[in-house]
C-alpha cells in the first residue's frame, strides 16, 4: 500500500504570517499532526529551516513527543540542524537544498556535487539510529551517487512532474523520467518515496511510476483544508456572536 506522509509546514507558514517571534499562536502545526494522524496518515513530515521562515525549534520537539507514526525531519545538510537532529531522533531525515549551490537544475539536491559531506551525515544519522532518504531530481546520476552514499531511501522530486501537468507530452516525459529513476533506485535496493507539488488532479497519473513507497504531501492537503473547514469555522463564531447582549 502506498503510504502518505503529511509536510505541516504550510500550518506554521500560517501561525508565523500573524505570530512571528510570539513563541505560541494558531494554527499550531503539532495539533494538526494530531489531526492528521487520527485521519490515518502513515507519517509526518516538517522541515526545520536554517531561516526558521515556518517550523520552529520548539515545534519540532512537541512533535518528537506527539506523533506516534513515523516523524521525517527535513532539514539543510549543516552543522546545526544536524545537531538538532542527532538529539531529536526523527525515525527519519530527509535532506534537502535550502541554498543555491546545493540544488540541481531540476532543483533536486546536488548528491553527485557533495558525495563526502552526505555520506558523512548519513552514517552518523544512521549511527544514532535515524533513517535517511535524500530529496533528488529524477535523474539517473543522482540516483548513483545516493546510492554510494549509503542511504535508505530517496525521495524523487514531482515538482517538474506538477509543473508540467496541464501539457501531456511533457507530463509523460517527466512521468518516464520519474519511473526510469525509480526503477533505478529500486534495482539498487534503495526505497522510493516521491513528492512536492502533488494534488488531487495529477496524483492518480503516478500509477504509471513504480515501486513507490510513500508519498510527501504538504500544499494541496492544507489548501483543501482551508476551504473543506470553513464552514464549520464560521458557524462556530456566528454562534459565540450570537451570546452578545450590547446591541
Ligand atoms: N517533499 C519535500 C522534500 C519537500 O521539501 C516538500 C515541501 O516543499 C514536499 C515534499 C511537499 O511539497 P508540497 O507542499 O508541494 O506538497
Amino acid at each position: 500500500m502506498l503510504r502518505l506522509g503529511i509536510n505541516i509546514d504550510h500550518v506554521a507558514t500560517l501561525r508565523e504570517a500573524r505570530y512571528r517571534g510570539r513563541g505560541h499562536g494558531e494554527p499550531d502545526p503539532v495539533e494538526a499532526a494530531r489531526l492528521c494522524e487520527a485521519a490515518g496518515c502513515h507519517g509526518i513530515t516538517a522541515h526545520l529551516r536554517e531561516d526558521r521562515r515556518h517550523i520552529q525549534d520548539r515545534d519540532v520537539k512537541r512533535l518528537r513527543e506527539v506523533v506516534t507514526t513515523r516523524l521525517n525531519l527535513e532539514m539543510a545538510n549543516v552543522p546545526e540542524i544536524i545537531a538538532i537532529a542527532l538529539s531529536l531522533k526523527p525515525d527519519i531525515v530527509c535532506l534537502v537544498p535550502e541554498r543555491r549551490e546545493e540544488v540541481t537544475t531540476e532543483g533536486g539536491l546536488n548528491v553527485a556535487g557533495h558525495l563526502e559531506a552526505i555520506t558523512e551525515t548519513r552514517r552518523r544519522m544512521n549511527d544514532a539510529g535515524i533513517e535517511t532518504s535524500l530529496f533528488i531530481a529524477p535523474d539517473l546520476t543522482q540516483v548513483e551517487a545516493a546510492v554510494q552514499t549509503g542511504t535508505q531511501f530517496v525521495e524523487l522530486h514531482t515538482g517538474q512532474f506538477a509543473e508540467h501537468f496541464l501539457d501531456p507530452s511533457a507530463r509523460d516525459e517527466e512521468l518516464e523520467r520519474l519511473a526510469a529513476a525509480a526503477r533505478a533506485a529500486h534495482q539498487a535496493g534503495l526505497r522510493v518515496n516521491a513528492g512536492h507539488g502533488l494534488n488531487y488532479q495529477n496524483l492518480p497519473f503516478l500509477r504509471r511510476v513504480p515501486h513507490l513507497v510513500e508519498l510527501n504531501i504538504g500544499h494541496s492537503i492544507i489548501s483543501r483544508a482551508v476551504l473543506t473547514g470553513l464552514t464549520e469555522a464560521v458557524k462556530e463564531m456566528l454562534l459565540l456572536m450570537e451570546e452578545y447582549q450590547g446591541g
